[in-house]
């Protein structure tokens, strides 16, 4: 309920994991400063409803409830998004926000994004910019579709301004904003504000895994190109066992669900050897303080997911990112990760990366408070 004229109302649309995890940055900062000004309303689209992938996020982040669990579950991506805006648009309509807020380029994003805009509600992309320029990705659809259906673009990097420049967006317009005249702003990483916030409570609170001795890497794999083709997925964890052989360090991998369900159905002896191989530490999907302080404890971060390549950043450990192309362009730029989608160079990046491991860190992800300015910055403009 708005309690005065000056109270804003928005509602955040959360569906897949990492959403749920970066809207934890805004909650804290609205909940922390901007309480009597702004009413954040969470919806949540159920895209992932496993406790693990879920629930877990929201008892050790602290994010508060959300009012409306929509319950939406797995599907095809046509089905799966149409659900969900049926479901949101009776939402946005009951509750009349300011704004619908949207994170990254999952369908949760791309359902919520329509309905605002169809509604004429200003809609808010945190993530906005981001671009790999590769279509086949149904995140590529999501994030350019959602860009463009916006009011408020907060990119967190300075390539998703200049992306953002390079589609016809303006810097620097005047307002009153829509999506007709919409801004874009330069914000920094609601993920780093919530690394640094929580890093130490993962030091002092959580320990590395006791089956892991001496120096291990990480890994996660949850892409469809990664995943979908068994020749393909039998060869990436092939190459995962191939570091313990080669590298002499144990691989800790929480299997994302999409990865687990396809190893079984389609590989199912060779994941009974990856359960009992020396060279692998599996595990279910992990919290997020037990991911972040094996982030900042690996020797090494093998990845195919958009967060966890950055947090691998944050935490200044070298990280190969088994894809063709990121969108976190600077992390390649800079020498912090190196791309390898072909995994017999996988090898020789450990090496590269271990025996000269990158010296300098920009802060190319801001300061640590994006969601401080973004709460700012909607008041200001809503
Ligand atoms: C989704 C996002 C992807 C994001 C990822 C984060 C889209 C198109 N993809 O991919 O951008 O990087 O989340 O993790 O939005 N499943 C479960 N339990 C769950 C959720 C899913 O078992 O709680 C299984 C189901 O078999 C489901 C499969 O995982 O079919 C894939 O889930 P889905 O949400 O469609 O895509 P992700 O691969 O998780
Ligand atoms: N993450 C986690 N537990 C895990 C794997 C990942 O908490 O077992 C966190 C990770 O720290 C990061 C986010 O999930 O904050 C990244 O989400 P994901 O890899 O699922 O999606 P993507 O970022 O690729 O969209």
């Amino acid at each position: 309920m708005k309690e005065s004229s000056n109270m804003k109302k928005i509602i955040t649309v959360i569906g897949a994991r990492p959403q749920i995890i970066k809207a934890a940055a805004l909650s804290r900062a609205i909940q922390e400063k901007w309480d009597s000004h702004l009413e954040e309303v969470l919806v949540h689209t159920g895209q992932h409803y496993d406790e693990n992938l879920s629930a877990v996020f929201f008892d050790e982040m602290n994010i508060p409830r959300p009012k409306y669990q929509l319950e939406v579950g797995s599907g095809l991506h046509g089905a799966q998004t149409a659900k969900m805006m049926i479901d949101l648009e009776a939402v946005v309509l009951k509750e009349k926000p300011d704004a619908v807020v949207v994170y990254g380029d999952t369908n949760s994003t791309l359902a919520a994004a329509l309905v605002a805009a169809k509604l004429h509600i200003p809609l808010i992309h945190i993530e906005a910019g981001l671009r790999s320029f590769n279509k086949s990705m149904p995140e590529e659809i999501n994030r350019i579709l959602c860009d463009h259906c916006s009011t408020l673009l907060f990119s967190p990097t300075k390539s998703g301004i200049h992306n953002l420049e390079n589609e016809g967006f303006k810097k620097g317009n005047a307002g009153p904003y829509s999506a007709d005249n919409p801004l874009i702003v330069h914000c920094g990483d609601v993920m780093l504000d919530n690394a640094l916030y929580f890093a130490q409570k993962a030091q002092e609170t959580k320990s590395l895994p006791a089956e892991i001795s001496g120096d291990f890497a990480l890994a996660t794999v949850h892409r469809p190109y990664n995943t979908d083709d068994p020749q393909r997925l039998k060869a990436v964890m092939q190459a995962l066992m191939d570091i313990y052989t080669k590298h002499k360090m144990q691989v800790v991998l929480p299997l994302h669900p999409r990865t687990k369900h396809l190893l079984e159905q389609h590989l199912p002896e060779f994941f009974d050897g990856m359960k009992t191989s020396p060279a692998l530490v599996l595990c279910e999907p992990l919290g997020y303080l037990d991911m972040i302080l094996l982030e900042s404890q690996a020797k090494l971060i093998v990845t195919d997911s958009g967060g966890v390549q950055k947090e691998a950043y944050f935490f200044k450990t070298p990280c190969i990112v088994l894809r063709t192309e990121t969108e976190w362009t600077e992390l390649i730029e800079s020498g912090a990760a190196k791309l390898s989608f072909d995994l017999d160079k996988i090898d020789q990046h450990v090496d590269t990366l271990l025996s000269h491991p990158p010296q300098e860190w920009p802060a190319f992800y801001g300061d640590g408070k994006a969601a401080e300015f973004i709460a700012e910055k909607l008041l200001q403009t809503l």
